[in-house]
């Protein structure tokens, strides 16, 4: 699903990451977990297509994304939902449009069933006209997962999505991505919240994949 062989990437200066090859399969769920400055975002803008690797090869659904033309690379990304780090929302937008606005943006507007669904199983179904400056940092991370997964992605990249949460709406986070997962969804969370592994590891096959000395490495049953 994504795949990389020996992939290196720097911005300009040294080498980030080094030599890095994986496979991410099917309906898994890993963690990235990782210093800060490590390469985390690095590694899922990679994933995304958003960089290309500066040698080796990144495979997204069986095309290598270096050979894509730009429309592919627009087909691919829509297949994959990312929440960002920095969730950003339009904030003169309310809540419902900012979730829909992949869909505005792709030509298929109007699908207000299925946002009003998607809103209510993210638990903000009350909050659909709400602006997003009012609202908690929990519910502008469902929302931004929401909106991720509007266009039915196979895969969900999410980079800290409870970096800034309580323990409580952390899980309720979580709990959301194991149900992505359940459903089929190949989720990659980075993450350097262990407690948090912890807890997918209760109820999910999670792996997980940690940066270290630019390689990522599969970690082992410990963590
Ligand atoms: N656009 C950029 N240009 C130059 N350096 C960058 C850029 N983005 C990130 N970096 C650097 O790359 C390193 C890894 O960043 P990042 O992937 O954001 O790490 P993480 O998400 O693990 O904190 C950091 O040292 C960061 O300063
Ligand atoms: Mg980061």
């Amino acid at each position: 699903m994504i795949s990389f062989e020996n992939v290196a990437y720097n911005y300009g200066g040294g080498e980030l990451l080094s030599d890095i090859s994986l496979r991410l399969a099917p309906g898994s769920f890993h963690f990235l977990t990782g210093p800060s400055g490590a390469g985390k975002t690095t590694f899922l803008k990679l994933c995304y297509a958003e960089l290309l690797p500066t040698a080796g090869r990144v495979t997204l659904f069986d095309r290598e994304v270096r050979g894509l033309a730009r429309d592919d690379v627009a087909m691919t990304r829509r297949r994959i939902g990312v929440v960002h780090q920095d969730c950003q929302f339009l904030d003169h937008l309310p809540l419902g449009d900012n979730v829909a606005l992949p869909l505005t943006v792709a030509g298929r507007p109007g699908a207000a069933r299925d946002l009003a669904d998607l809103l209510a199983w993210v638990g903000l179904e009350r909050l659909t006209d709400a602006l997003p400056p009012s609202l908690s940092g929990g519910e502008r991370q469902r929302a931004a997962l929401a909106r991720a997964i509007i266009m039915g992605p196979d895969v969900i990249l999410a980079d800290e999505p409870t970096g800034n949460l309580d323990w409580e709406m952390s899980l309720r986070l979580l709990t959301l991505l194991v149900e992505l997962n359940r459903m089929g969804k190949t989720v990659l969370v980075a993450t350097h919240d262990l407690n948090l592994i912890r807890q997918a590891k209760s109820q999910i096959p999670a792996r997980v994949l940690r940066i270290a000395k630019r390689r990522i490495q599969l970690a082992g049953a410990d963590l």
